[in-house]
């Protein structure tokens, strides 16, 4: 994917959305750091990206005229249970000087659209749901999902890419040993 969508409010700097290269790592990671902190590594979530890897077909970043990284999100496989399996979205985050626009959400739509195309059944979060119930996820069951660390039970969010995916893809959620 190149150039798809350009910021048309006025009040915004431009950007453009793309899928993640090598090249934007640098800007991934130091954009991670100002959105979370060091604090990031220590959370659940980490525990499901750590040894894992990168869905980069459907891995989404948005550069600013100068191809400085503006937001992010990252997607990665996991093994729900024996047989099933979801994406993982996070982090997302986006630049201070482009919040308000909802960048996070754009980018995190069309993340979650690339992988129902690719054919996964749903896709799984840790975050917000009054921010991300606007593009459709909804809290899930930590105890039908149990994970490597705690997970507080309102910020466990899944949405369905394929019909009754969340009834029919329960269990413990874990990096997959072999490539999904
Ligand atoms: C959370 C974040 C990605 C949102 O950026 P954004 O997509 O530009 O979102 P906006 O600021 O334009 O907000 C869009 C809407 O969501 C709401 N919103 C934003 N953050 C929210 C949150 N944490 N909880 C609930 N609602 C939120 C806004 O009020 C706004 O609502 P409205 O459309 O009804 O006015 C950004 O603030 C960020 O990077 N924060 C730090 C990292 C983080 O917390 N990431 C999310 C966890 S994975």
């Amino acid at each position: 994917m190149s150039a798809s969508l350009r910021v048309l409010d006025p009040s915004f700097p431009s950007y453009t959305i793309a899928l993640e290269q090598a090249e934007h790592s640098v800007g991934i990671e130091a954009l991670y750091d100002r959105c979370f902190g060091f604090g990031r590594f220590a959370k659940t979530a980490e525990r499901l990206r750590e040894g894992n890897q990168l869905l980069s077909d459907m891995s989404l970043v948005a550069v600013d005229a100068n191809e400085n990284v503006v937001a992010a999100v990252r997607l990665w496989p996991l093994q729900v249970g024996d047989a099933g399996r979801a994406v993982f979205v996070g982090p997302v985050a986006v630049d201070s000087l482009y919040r308000g626009s909802s960048l996070g959400l754009i980018l995190t739509q069309q993340c979650v659209d690339l992988a129902k195309k690719a054919g996964w059944p749903m896709a799984i979060l840790i975050g917000d749901e009054p921010y991300f119930s606007k593009i459709g996820f909804q809290q899930v069951s930590t105890q039908a999902y149990p994970a490597p660390g705690y997970i507080p039970e309102h910020r466990l969010l899944a949405i369905e890419l394929e019909d009754n995916a969340i009834l029919e893809n329960q269990g413990r959620l874990s990096v997959p040993h072999v490539a999904m």
